[in-house]
């Protein structure tokens, strides 16, 4: 039975500069209870009962290299959820519908609601909202298909790949006739990548042999580059970039662990002569400047979910508490699949 108090993570301290730049202690985040929020004309108040817990939002803790606007001291941390309507001012929406929203770490928000997404627990599972229909399956879709132009049978390398967003832009980009090479860390989240996305070649940034697979794996060099992770495995992958390559940016998750404290030359130059030289097209972006592609994406991917042709896979923890331990999980790869919070 859920409690009409409202449990909420909020930011009670800056973390502060540890060993590597993800580092941050479990009390930098606090636990408190308010009553329920207010209802107005037009709103939706809603029970939370599925948290995502994502990379960025160690990035919204502030303290890292990051363009996002920091959180607030004493401000709930954002991100997407899944809740269940428990009353409504909005005759768009009925008590007990399942919606989608930006509320963050809370149980229970009153949201407008234009701001938020009804879903329908006949189509898929309503936690596909946080992951494989949701933010995350839509920055894999920008980055493998939308932004990056199709080079069929050309060398499409991913990296961070068997993460929540990694795992499904490998299997796009191998729909989209590419030869795919996925890379991640250890035997078990390489197995899964070879063995069940049945990826052409799958390696372990981990391992000893790294240079060496890296080496084999790429005969004919890399045409096509999604990276998350940058730091010394970007630096590994730039000589094999082809002309004309092209590369899309969307994170460094790399510079944030233990390896990064790993003292290392400054390739920025390399860089810049390969992109120069080799006319590489680099790219960025944020999801969040793409919303409105989400009807394409839908169009495309949910016939896909829905006949089994992509696969993807969700790590459910239990438990509102257990927030804080799932964020530190996704920092040192503890996580198989879209990290999500099941609120008890
Ligand atoms: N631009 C955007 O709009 C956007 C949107 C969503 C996500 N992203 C980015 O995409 C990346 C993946 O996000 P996600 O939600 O799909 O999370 P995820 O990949 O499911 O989980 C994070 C994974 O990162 C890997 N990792 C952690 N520290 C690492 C390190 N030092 N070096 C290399 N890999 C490391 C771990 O996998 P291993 O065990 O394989 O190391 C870990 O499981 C993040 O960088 C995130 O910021 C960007």
């Amino acid at each position: 039975m859920a409690s009409k108090s409202n449990r909420q993570f909020v930011l009670a301290s800056r973390p502060a500069k540890g060993a590597t730049l993800g580092a941050f202690e479990h009390s930098d985040l606090r636990l408190v209870e308010t009553g329920l929020p207010a209802i107005s004309d037009g709103e939706v108040l809603f029970r939370n009962i599925l948290i995502s817990v994502d990379p960025y939002q160690r990035n919204l803790m502030g303290g890292v290299p990051s363009e996002l606007p920091t959180t607030e001291i004493g401000a709930v941390i954002e991100g997407p959820t899944v809740g269940i309507v428990e009353e409504s001012r909005n005759p768009d929406f009925a008590v007990g519908d399942y919606v989608g929203s930006v509320s963050g770490w809370r149980e229970y928000a009153s949201i407008h609601g234009a701001m938020l997404r009804k879903l329908d627990p006949n189509m898929a599972p309503v936690s596909t909202a946080l992951g494989v229909l949701g933010h995350t399956g839509l920055t894999a879709w920008i980055g493998a298909a939308k932004l990056m132009e199709p080079k069929p049978g050309g060398t499409f390398v991913v990296t961070n790949a068997a993460g929540a967003v990694g795992s499904l832009a490998a299997q796009i980009a191998r729909l989209r006739g590419h030869r795919v090479v996925g890379i991640a860390g250890g035997p078990d989240k390489v197995a899964y990548l070879r063995d069940e996305l049945g990826l052409d070649a799958a390696l372990d940034y981990k391992s000893a042999a790294f240079a060496a697979d890296l080496k084999e794996a790429l005969p004919n060099g890399i045409d096509r580059l999604l990276d998350s992770v940058g730091a010394h495995l970007f630096e590994a992958l730039l000589p094999y970039f082809n002309m004309s390559a092209k590369l899309i940016t969307i994170g460094q998750i790399g510079t944030y662990g233990e390896e990064a404290l790993i003292p290392r030359r400054d390739f920025l130059p390399d860089f810049i002569n390969i992109v120069h030289y080799r006319d590489v097209d680099l790219k960025g972006f944020q999801v969040d400047q793409h919303l409105h592609t989400y009807p394409e994406f839908l169009a495309e991917v949910v016939p896909l979910l829905l006949n089994g042709t992509l696969k993807h896979r969700e790590h459910f923890l239990d438990g509102f508490e257990s927030i804080p331990g799932a964020l530190s999980m996704l920092y040192e790869g503890q996580n198989n699949g879209k990290l999500i919070v099941r609120v008890d």
